[in-house]
Order: structure tokens, then sequence, then C-alpha cells
């Protein structure tokens, strides 16, 4: 899948323009848009990252990495995505950023998704929907999720078996077994429990255009 990933990622530069302040997302397909920017980078002003992956990476192809702050409303953010639904909505946090990625797709005037064709779906859940949560609120949110949807949810642990820990100091949720027939619904009623920080449901927010790597490329 790492050619139909690649062939998205160069797809997004038709919407990249010179001087633009470029929002940045997270994880495999993102790495080969940043391998693309990385050929000019002076062509941009710079990126507003959404995790400290991508800041390095970014920064190794020399561009300048901008605070969102200071940058205000972003017109163009690119990112992957780890399930696709016809309608654009996403899950998102495979690569635990989910939170800074939600933060800059809201500050963005145009979000592209850009994905390999294993990702589009027809009823998102299949993947495992991460939940960033607090880690002192860990086993109220798990019960709370559990009780709600009936999905089951499981701690994020990495391969010497310690908790995932956020680009934030949180820890990561996957909700396992879920068929989200109503991601908005779903996805406020998640984000209402207190200690949630932010739940991997792009659906109030979808992506504006969808990018399908293939030969060629395929622009929903
Ligand atoms: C990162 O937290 C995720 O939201 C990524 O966008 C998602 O996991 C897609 O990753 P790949 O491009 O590596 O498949």
């Amino acid at each position: 899948m790492s050619e139909a990933k690649r062939l998205a990622a160069e797809k997004a530069m038709d919407h990249v323009e010179d001087g633009m302040i470029v929002g940045v997302g997270t994880g495999s397909t993102v790495a080969y848009f940043i391998e693309a920017l990385g050929r000019d980078p002076g062509r941009i002003k710079g990126a507003v990252s959404s995790s400290e992956q991508s800041t390095e990476r970014l920064k190794a192809h020399g561009i300048e990495i901008l605070d969102l702050n200071s940058a205000g409303e972003l017109s163009l953010y690119v990112d992957g995505a780890d399930e696709c639904d016809p309608h654009k909505r996403l899950i998102k946090g495979g690569g635990a950023a989910l939170t800074r990625e939600k933060i800059i797709a809201e500050a963005s005037q145009r979000f592209i998704c850009i994905i390999d064709p294993s990702k589009q779906v027809d009823v998102l859940g299949k993947f495992p929907l991460p939940v960033e949560v607090i880690p002192m609120a860990r086993s109220l949110v798990a019960r709370e999720i559990l009780a709600m949807t009936g999905g089951q949810p499981v701690f994020r642990m990495n391969a010497q078996d310690k908790a995932v820990i956020t680009d934030n100091g949180n820890v990561i949720l996957d909700i396992h077994h879920l068929a989200i027939l109503d991601p908005v619904a779903v996805e406020a009623a998640i984000n209402q429990i207190p200690g949630v920080v932010s739940v991997g449901l792009f659906a109030r927010r979808p992506a504006d255009v969808v990018i399908v790597g293939g030969e060629p490329p395929r622009v929903l």
C-alpha cells in the first residue's frame, strides 16, 4: 500500500500554494507528503505540525515549524486517516496524534485527507476507535464507553508493554467492535465524558477533499 500512499501524498501537492502555511498531520502517508514538501522547502512559509514525529520530519526537510497561535486560521491541512466513509467522515489516531490533528483540522479552511484504498469503508468502526484520555480517568472512561456503546475499550500499550503516552502526556483507549452508524452523535457523546481529551472521530468536522492513492489517484 505504500505506493498508493505516496501517490495520494504527491497529488495533495496540487493544493499547496507558494507562501502558504500548511497544517501537516501524522503517519506514514503524511511522511510522503513531507518528503514532497521537502523538495522545495522555501516554497511554503512554514508548517503547523500535529505531532513531535512530524515536527522532526519537517525540520529534517528544512521546513520551518510555526505555532498555531501565531499562524491563526490555516488555508490548508493535509493528513491521513485510518478509516474514511462515503461522507468523508474519518477515524484517526492510529498514531496517537488525534488531539492535535483535530485542533489543526478545526483551524483549517480546507482539510485534504490522503489515504490508500484500504482505508475506505461504508461504516466506520472496524478500525478500533482511539480516544485520548487523562490518565487518572482511564478506567472511568472505559466503563462509560462500554456502557454507552457496547464497544470494548483496550488500553493502548507499546511493543515494550508500556502505556503509550501521547505528545500531550495522556493515554489512549482503543474501542473495538463498534459499528458507528451515527458518527456525529457518537463523537459528541464520547466527548462529553469527563476525562476524555478527544475522540478520533472526525465527523462534525469531516475532510473536505479525500485523495485515494492509485494510478491515477482519485479525488473525492
Ligand atoms: C495519526 O494519529 C493518525 O491519525 C494517522 O493519520 C492515521 O493513523 C493514518 O496513518 P497512516 O498514514 O500511517 O496509515
